[in-house]
């Protein structure tokens, strides 16, 4: 059998596989709430085989939205919408996951399709906020409001909310958006922090916001079920963060219950021209940190290719593979990629009201 259709344990969630739907935003929501589309769009992946489904980057607070249409959890009426989805996830086999966000400066864009940047104000646009008034660039021009201790308090106080109310509708995984850009990227980097209190300047100090909100949310999400963090590991630019940083963020986040780590990259800036993009790229990146931080990773970027998803996994370079835009090609990636490794258990990946009549061809 192959690795990538093993199970795997983390705290009390069992994993069918290894096979992980990544984090993707759809701008499909009105306030916040998920909808049919979201019900869809998860559950169909769910159905098509992968051990673990993760909602997109759901906003903590209104203002921490990338976009209007950005779902979100920070309202208790948004619990009931999200149970929907949590409860058909599970009942196809798949963990329930929800990545919680807040998108700092990044905040008050309008969707890709429409554009991609900052709203006017006057269009509906709001004010943003961020460790410092340092603008993202390219297309996002907007100046954030430098936050102040109050402001960070409040935001550590709606994780917190947001934790909970995912914990209400059910789900059973947790990821923290520590990456591509957004507000706690932008306390790690030195390239969007340039605070002289003691959330900026040095690396403890960089790290601060990341480390206390980790640390609160874990006090009210349960042992039981994986807490874990999406990071850019580096920013890949001179004055960015390292891999080397890191790890020894890791290590700090591991400390404090860090139940496994999300490798992912850059995305401070809109510079993308040092990223070395290819097919599995980051897959020695995520080898080097599970090995140094000691910690299970999940590891994605450009994995469509089932036998490097498979050597990824049985070589021990990755616990999880985490697949985005090759699971919006092909919902039953999971199916086809064990037809192709040759898998005995194929067939038995597809839901029973499918698998006879597939098999039968
Ligand atoms: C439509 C779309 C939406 C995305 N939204 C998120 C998101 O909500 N959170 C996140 O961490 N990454 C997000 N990403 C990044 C993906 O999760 C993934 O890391 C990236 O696409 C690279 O993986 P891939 O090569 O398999 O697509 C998004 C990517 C796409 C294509």
């Amino acid at each position: 059998m192959a690795s990538l259709f093993n199970e795997f344990r983390l705290k009390d969630v069992v994993l069918r596989n290894r096979i992980a739907v990544s984090p993707m935003c759809q701008y499909s929501s009105d306030n916040g709430f998920p909808n049919d589309w979201h019900f869809v769009h998860l559950g169909s992946r769910a159905v098509g085989g992968a051990g673990l489904v993760v909602v997109e980057a759901t906003a903590v607070s209104p203002e921490g939205r990338i976009s209007p249409a950005d779902s979100g959890i920070y309202l208790d009426d948004h619990v009931q919408p999200f149970a929907k989805i949590a409860g058909f996830l599970k009942q196809h086999g798949a963990c329930p996951g929800i990545q919680l966000a807040h998108a700092g400066r990044k905040a008050s864009a309008n969707k890709p399709w429409e554009g991609d940047n900052h709203i006017d104000s006057d269009k509906g646009g709001w004010d943003t906020i961020a460790p410092s008034a340092v603008a993202f660039g390219g297309n996002l021009t907007k100046v954030p409001r430098a936050m102040s201790v109050e402001d960070i308090a409040r935001i550590q106080k709606a994780f917190i909310a947001a934790a909970k109310r995912a914990l209400a509708a059910g789900f059973e995984w947790l990821e923290l958006h520590l990456a591509h850009g957004y507000l706690a990227h932008e306390f790690y980097s030195p390239l969007a922090n340039h605070r002289t209190d003691q959330y900026g300047g040095s690396f403890e100090n960089r790290i601060r916001f990341l480390l206390e909100t980790f640390t609160a949310v874990r006090k009210v999400w349960p042992e039981r079920f994986p807490l874990t963090a999406r990071l850019s590991v580096t920013d890949w630019i001179e004055g960015g963060v390292t891999v080397e940083e890191s790890i020894e963020l890791l290590r700090r986040l591991k400390s404090a219950g860090l139940d496994l780590v999300d490798v992912s990259q850059g995305f401070i800036t809109p510079d993308i021209s040092q990223v070395p993009w290819g097919p599995g790229f980051m897959i020695p990146t995520a080898s080097r940190i599970r090995r140094e931080a000691e910690i299970p990773t999940a590891v994605g970027w450009m994995i469509s290719d089932p036998q490097q998803a498979e050597d990824a996994v049985r070589d021990q370079h990755a616990d999880l593979v985490m697949l985005a835009r090759e699971m919006l090609r092909d919902p039953y990636w999971p199916y086809h990629a064990a037809l192709k490794l040759g898998d005995e258990k194929a067939a038995s990946i597809l839901p029973v009201q499918y698998a006879r009549a597939v098999k039968a061809r």
